[in-house]
């Protein structure tokens, strides 16, 4: 079955001083989502963006949020997030005292749920809920910082979500998360991922300037699209 592979631009990454020049260039090319990481130096030691950064990319741009809340207390922001229309609402289970309510509040607020696992989180602990999401991110670095190193482990991770999604027709995306390089990005196509977060790994890395990085990444995601294609 073809998959449209999809681009979900880490925001964090991005150059907060030239934003509006990388938002035209990324409405120019398409862009499927941003990808916005929220923290709030609980559940991950680090802060990043914030809701009103959330609103003025939107609001500019108008292209989806793919919004990762890396928070602890998830359900007290899931209102607020869920204004930006077509945008997409993960969770790290284990944030939550019952992550089923809080992907149900997601959905009773018309946007789209998703669960984030970090590395530490098992496939198998999180199988139940695969059935009631629109996504899967799974992530291939510890959460809570860009630039960090691809852990191995999760890619047999990322092959055993995709394959459960593939085998029960759940229609469910997969996204990977962390250290999508070039090098890397391949392999996870590989695994079964269909949005990759593309950081500091690849479109935001310093050779190559953005409108190239991104070119570059379109290209190797439309191949591998239409080699699935014609697979099938
Ligand atoms: C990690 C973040 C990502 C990502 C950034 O917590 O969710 O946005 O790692 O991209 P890289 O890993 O390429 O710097
Ligand atoms: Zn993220």
């Amino acid at each position: 079955m073809k998959k449209t592979l999809k681009i979900s631009l880490s925001m964090m990454c991005t150059s907060y001083l030239d934003l509006r020049e990388d938002l035209d260039l990324f409405i120019k090319h398409k862009i499927d989502y941003l990808h916005i990481d929220i923290m709030d130096g609980h559940y991950v030691p680090n802060f990043s963006i914030g809701i009103d950064f959330c609103k003025a990319v939107y609001t500019y741009s108008r292209i989806p949020l793919d919004i990762h809340l890396m928070i602890e207390e998830p359900d007290r922001y899931i209102e607020i997030f869920s204004r930006f229309e077509n945008s997409i609402i993960s969770i790290h289970p284990e944030t939550c005292y019952q992550p089923l309510g809080t992907i149900q509040e997601i959905k009773e607020c018309k946007v789209k749920a998703g669960i984030a696992i970090s590395p530490s989180i098992s496939f198998e602990s999180v199988k139940h809920l695969i059935p009631h999401l629109d996504m899967v991110n799974v992530m291939t670095v510890h959460p809570g910082y860009a630039g960090q190193r691809l852990f191995k482990p999760a890619l047999m991770k990322l092959r055993k979500v995709s394959g459960y999604i593939e085998e029960n027709d759940f229609g469910t995306e997969v996204e990977v998360d962390g250290n999508v390089s070039w090098r890397n990005l391949p392999g996870m196509i590989e695994a079964g991922a269909d949005v990759f977060v593309a950081g500091t790994s690849s479109i935001f890395e310093r050779d190559g300037s953005l409108e190239q990085n991104v070119t570059r990444f379109r290209k190797i995601l439309d191949k591998a699209g239409n080699f699935n294609l014609n697979e099938n």
